[in-house]
């Protein structure tokens, strides 16, 4: 079994399949401008299929698409297809906006898409428009309730919480997947990228955020999924559902991470807040085996030392963490 140098072994791989995307997310994309990534250096669906067949060979059990947002990508059933085709592949999961997920339900279920995470971080229609720039909520409604429709289970919601933004969506987001039999997952907002101006005062915590719940819904713990999941659940002591906190910036999960990220330019990531990336694509193009490229995947999986949530629990203890000291990939192209 390939394990890194802290022997955690590689089971999950997010691959990132445009860094475009249609919403401009305050806390992911701030900026006004941004310089794509040149169309030909985008991996074809070819190229991610053979890097997704070798990173199964060495244990990957799970696939998840993101972005940018995904359902940009041109013709991405057809990705789906291809690799829900693949053998040992256990999930496959499509993390997305919402907003075309509409029109695209019925061709992504019938290429072999059986679940969805669907951002979604107020249900106020103005202030959708104001954390996303651009979003329109009822579309994303539209969306959710499509996949529901066409029977997509679980679906479950991400919502980022920020401290004086959206702090106050916190309930009305858990009596909507309550009433409608979805799965909320709160995600710590986190220092991601190089320009969202993280401050760890806009940092709403796990403690606050399952404080506020449970002072009106009741929470027991569940744990995590596979025990390396990054969510922690907890079930609805009334038994209406459960919930989960992705708790990266307080609680961190370092050491039990086996998440490997494939950016949209072909480039293999070991860590969401990692500085660089490892060009695959460029021994692809170059004519490399499939004997070549895994021993260039198992070098790199081997020698992983990341650790960047857990040091920087450590320094915002120590009063002592500066997100602009470390210049990291931005998150739309290694894919969130
Ligand atoms: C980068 S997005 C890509 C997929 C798709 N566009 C979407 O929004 O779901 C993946 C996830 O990362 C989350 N995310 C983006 N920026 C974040 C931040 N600064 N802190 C925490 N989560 C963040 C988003 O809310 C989303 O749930
Ligand atoms: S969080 Fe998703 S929808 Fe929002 S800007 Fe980032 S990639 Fe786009």
């Amino acid at each position: 079994m390939l394990v890194d140098a802290y022997q955690r072994p590689i089971r999950d791989l997010r691959v990132s399949v445009t860094d475009r995307c249609n919403f401009r997310c305050t806390y992911c994309m701030p900026l006004d401008q941004y310089e794509w990534i040149d169309k030909k250096e985008i991996l074809t669906f070819e190229e991610i299929t053979r890097l997704a067949r070798l990173f199964i060979q060495f244990g990957v059990e799970k696939i998840r698409l993101t972005g940018g947002e995904p359902l940009v990508r041109q013709d991405l059933p057809v990705l789906v297809e291809e690799l829900s085709a693949l053998h040992g592949l256990k999930d496959l999961c499509l993390t997305t906006n919402g907003a075309l997920l509409a029109e695209k339900i019925e061709s992504l279920k019938k290429a072999g898409l059986r679940r969805v995470n669907i951002s979604i971080d107020t249900l106020d229609a103005e202030k959708f428009k104001r954390m996303t720039k651009r979003g329109d909520l009822n579309k994303v409604l539209e969306g959710i309730f499509a996949a529901k429709n066409a029977g997509l289970a679980p679906i479950k919601l991400n919502a980022v919480i920020e401290r004086g933004v959206n702090d106050d969506d916190i309930l009305p987001l858990v009596e909507f997947s309550r009433t409608h039999g979805f799965a909320m997952r709160f995600i710590e907002y986190m220092d991601v990228g190089n320009s969202n101006n993280w401050t760890s005062a806009k940092l709403v915590s796990k403690k606050e955020i399952l404080e506020k719940i449970a002072a009106r819904y009741p929470l027991k713990e569940i744990g995590r999924e596979r025990g390396s999941a990054p969510s922690v659940n907890y079930e609805f002591v009334d038994g209406q559902g459960d919930l989960g906190v992705i708790a990266s910036v307080t609680e961190p999960f370092c050491s039990s991470c086996t998440r490997v990220r494939l950016t949209a330019d072909g480039k293999i990531v070991t860590c969401l807040f990692a500085q660089i990336g490892h060009d695959v694509k460029a021994r692809l193009r170059a004519g490399a085996s499939d004997l070549e490229v895994g021993e260039f995947i198992g070098h790199l999986w081997r020698n992983r030392t990341d650790r960047y949530s857990a040091e920087r629990l450590e320094a915002l203890k120590s009063s002592n963490y500066d997100p602009k000291s470390h210049k990291k990939i931005e998150m739309i192209s290694l894919g969130g």
